[in-house]
């Protein structure tokens, strides 16, 4: 995996190569990182320094080519020369900025490097060896340890920094990079994923120019504005071929990264902790460690790159205890009761979800203190004795009875100012001396700077979890960090790392001794979707928004960078809460099948044709879970923007495929279906999964094929829709897998001038589900 040779590293993934060099002068020089190369003499990978460019700082007087400005470099050394955006900035104990850190020595270690402060991909000796490099800053006394990590299989090499003040005066750091990468431009595109609340993670594309391009987040987490995961795509990269390289961060907290393209095409991308409002003293013998960042590539294109950050996640970053672990099926009362429940209405709700096939019920927000809304209530642990009057571990042994698991909510970073802890510790909340804070969702961030703060955390939600006896729970945090300020730091640069090095010592506390319990992380939604939330919670809340129109593109733009295991997706009530968008039950489903399904519909409401749908929705995603939560995910390109196709693919090539349409057109033209990585010579079968269309669905067309002429809106026909509806057009292809890869056609969609039962009744917003599996038995002729 790594190897040392004539002052080249070589690391070496399953199918890429990482090569750098120490230069002559101790600097590191990054020589090759692309497609899986034998180790070799890398002399023409390298670049040449062959004339003088004008306006460069020659680093030594006798050697006037060598100018850092020009070279691909691994960290650069900040103030000689590099005039790109550097990887730190530390003022020294003489006052400058200046840090010309060079090679001094290396060790190569089977397996990881942890951190002590912060979460980082896990792996065994076998699966993974590391590189720790040490850089000296001989004038200033400082030492920089590189890390490398090379994850084999799953094409993945990990990054990250130490810095340790060998003098004896203290030293600042304002900027301190975890990574930096110089890659030759091969007409790169940036691809951010970037939204707001409801509207996580739409992908975006930036052509990238002579310049500078950042993406960031300031509000104290990794933000709904901008998730820290990259790539870069060859321009002409599609799902299936082309360069793209991956980055993301395991962290939780104000993250940046920075891509610049040199006047002479040097591509740089670092990542890292946001240096804005960051500042860190660092006294004699003291050492910081920088977040952990993942790099990947592939040539083979977007899904080549996704998946290789799939298999990393599911096998390195999410708790051992959950790795290839099924995840249950969810029903949370949120959307159905807001915090207007007591115990009889979710017992009665509970009953039904367990008829549909639910597996566990997850009590959300309003249970504790005097929760009636969001105004009230935050920090107080003590249950609502009014909405469980016999305490919550009764209500909890109720509800498994009902034959479900007890999972529940909580939001223990949060306070609001109208509460009981508020009133006896108003100096838990962050809050700047002398000035009226601000609020979001009338409440405010508790300090987790303070070890008081954390320790009425760790104790009281450790105690609700054993008293009740929770196997699940959602952890919540819904408003960004503002106005940061802790009384227990002398260096108010440092609140926002703190906070997070407090946050992830508060969930090891809590969940390290409770291994077995499935944490959901959210932020109001997915604020918090990122690797370090990953390394305690194995899947996370995507968003508030949970329209399949929308969740198409927020779960279609996570998939590039988390695998669907991790991806929390329910189906609720349409029109939906969010957007007033009316879609229908089986698209609702179909979109959420590709993740972790849960439903949180008010199931009152419901008509018995619907439950029927839902039981065999449920029956369904049970049959094929393994694969839709851990299969091989891909995204297939389509001919109209207006259609997605993902699949997910198991064992035994079990695939399982969903053809989504946003939009439908007058008279539409045919509808290709292309499955790949199916055995090209072995047969297959694929069905479409059986769905109901309900009759409004057809308007004031149902009048002219019922034999009575009867009111489309009326009371006959709302009664009779609850009892009866139609089937869509079943389908059912045999074929080798080179058949199924080149695309099968689909029947006709409707054509506004005819309905019969073979016709795909899609409309807006409507999609199938298809199921390949091997057809046994069947030998291919010539
Ligand atoms: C925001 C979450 O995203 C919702 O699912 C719900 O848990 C609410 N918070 C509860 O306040």
């Amino acid at each position: 995996m790594i190897t040392f040779l004539q002052n080249v590293f070589y690391l070496q993934t399953k199918n890429t190569s990482y090569w750098f060099q120490i230069t002559k002068h101790g600097h590191l020089e990054q020589i090759y990182y692309g497609p899986k190369l034998p180790i070799q003499d890398p002399t023409a990978l390298i670049y040449k320094r062959t004339a003088q460019t004008g306006s460069t700082i020659a680093y030594d007087a006798a050697d006037i080519y060598y100018a850092l400005d020009e070279l691909p470099l691994e960290y650069s050394p900040t103030g000689v020369g590099d005039y790109r955006f550097l990887p730190s900035e530390i003022q020294m104990a003489d006052g400058s900025f200046v840090s010309d850190f060079l090679y001094d020595r290396h060790e190569i270690i089977d397996g990881v490097i942890s951190l002590q402060s912060l979460p980082t991909a896990k792996a065994t000796v076998d699966e993974s060896q590391s590189l720790r490099i040490e850089l000296i800053d001989a004038l200033h006394h400082v030492r920089y340890e590189l890390f490398y990590t090379v994850f084999f299989e799953t094409n993945v090499i990990t990054r990250k920094v130490r810095v340790v003040n060998l003098g004896a005066t203290p030293i600042t750091i304002h900027k301190i990079m975890s990574s930096q990468l110089d890659l030759p431009n091969r007409n790169y595109q940036l691809h951010t994923f970037n939204g707001t609340w409801a509207k996580e993670t739409h992908q975006q594309i930036k052509d990238i120019q002579i310049g500078e391009y950042s993406n960031s987040s300031t509000t104290g987490d990794s933000s709904n504005r901008a998730n820290p995961g990259i790539l870069l795509g060859e321009k002409s990269a599609t799902e299936n071929q082309g360069w793209v390289y991956g980055m993301n961060l395991v962290y939780s907290g104000n993250h940046y990264s920075h891509i610049e393209l040199s006047p002479h095409g040097l591509l740089r991308t670092s990542m890292g902790i946001n240096p804005q409002q960051f500042q860190w003293a660092l006294s004699a013998n003291e050492f910081f460690e920088t977040p952990e960042v993942c790099l990947s590539f592939s040539a083979n294109g977007f899904n080549g790159l996704s998946g290789n950050f799939h298999h990393f996640i599911n096998h390195h970053i999410i708790p051992q205890h959950f790795q290839e672990k099924l995840r249950p099926v969810v029903y949370n009362n949120w959307e159905a009761t807001f915090m207007d429940f007591n115990q009889a209405k979710l017992l009665k709700l509970a009953k039904q979800a367990k008829n549909l096939g639910a597996e566990t019920f997850v009590l959300d927000d309003g249970w504790f203190g005097t929760r009636n809304d969001d105004t009230q209530g935050l920090g107080d642990y003590a249950v609502n004795r009014k909405k469980f009057p016999q305490g919550l571990k009764s209500f909890a042994d109720k509800l498994r009875s009902t034959g479900l698991e007890f999972g529940l909510w909580f939001e223990p970073e949060m306070v609001n100012p109208n509460s009981q802890l508020y009133k006896e510790h108003p100096e838990f909340a962050v809050q700047l001396p002398g000035k009226n804070s601000v609020l979001g969702r009338n409440q405010l961030v508790l300090d987790l700077c303070q070890k008081e703060v954390r320790t009425y955390i760790i104790e009281n939600v450790g105690k609700i979890l054993d008293e009740t006896g929770a196997t699940f729970v959602k952890w919540d945090m819904n408003r960004h960090i503002a106005e940061a300020f802790s009384a227990t730091l002398t260096n108010q640069g440092e609140f926002y790392h703190r906070y997070m090095m407090g946050l992830y010592e508060v969930l090891s506390q809590i969940f390290g001794p409770r291994p077995e319990i499935l944490l959901e992380s959210c932020s109001s939604g997915g604020n918090r979707f990122d690797l370090g939330m990953l390394c305690f919670s194995p899947q996370i809340w995507a968003s508030d928004d949970t329209d399949p129109i929308e969740r198409l593109e927020i779960q279609g733009g996570l998939s590039y960078l988390y695998p669907p295991s991790t991806i929390s997706c329910h189906v609720s009530a349409s029109p939906h809460q969010q957007t007033l968008r009316a879609t229908p039950l089986s698209s609702r489903f179909n979109v959420a099948s590709f993740g972790v399904l849960g439903y949180e519909l008010d199931l009152n409401l419901l008509t018995p044709e619907e439950r029927k749908e839902i039981k065999e929705q449920i029956t369904f995603y049970k049959k094929y879970r393994a694969t839709l939560q851990f299969g091989k995910f891909s995204r297939t390109d389509t001919l109209k923007s207006t259609q997605k196709i993902w699949q997910a693919q198991g064992t035994d090539q079990e695939t399982v495929a969903g053809f989504f349409q946003t939009k439908t057109q007058a008279s539409p033209s045919y509808d290709l279906l292309p499955v790949s990585g199916l055995a090209e010579n072995t047969f297959y079968k694929m069905t479409s999964k059986p769905q109901r269309i309900f009759i409004q669905q057809f308007g004031e067309l149902i009048k002219h094929v019922t034999p009575v002429k009867l009111n489309p809106h009326g009371l006959v026909i709302n009664t009779i829709a609850k009892h009866y509806s139609l089937t869509d057009a079943k389908e059912e292809y045999f074929g080798t897998g080179g058949l199924f890869a080149s695309g099968v056609l689909l029947k006709n969609q409707f054509m506004g001038s005819n309905y019969n039962d073979q016709t795909r009744l899609l409309g807006d917003f409507g999609s199938t589900l298809y199921v390949v599996s091997k057809e046994e038995g069947k030998e291919v002729g010539q």
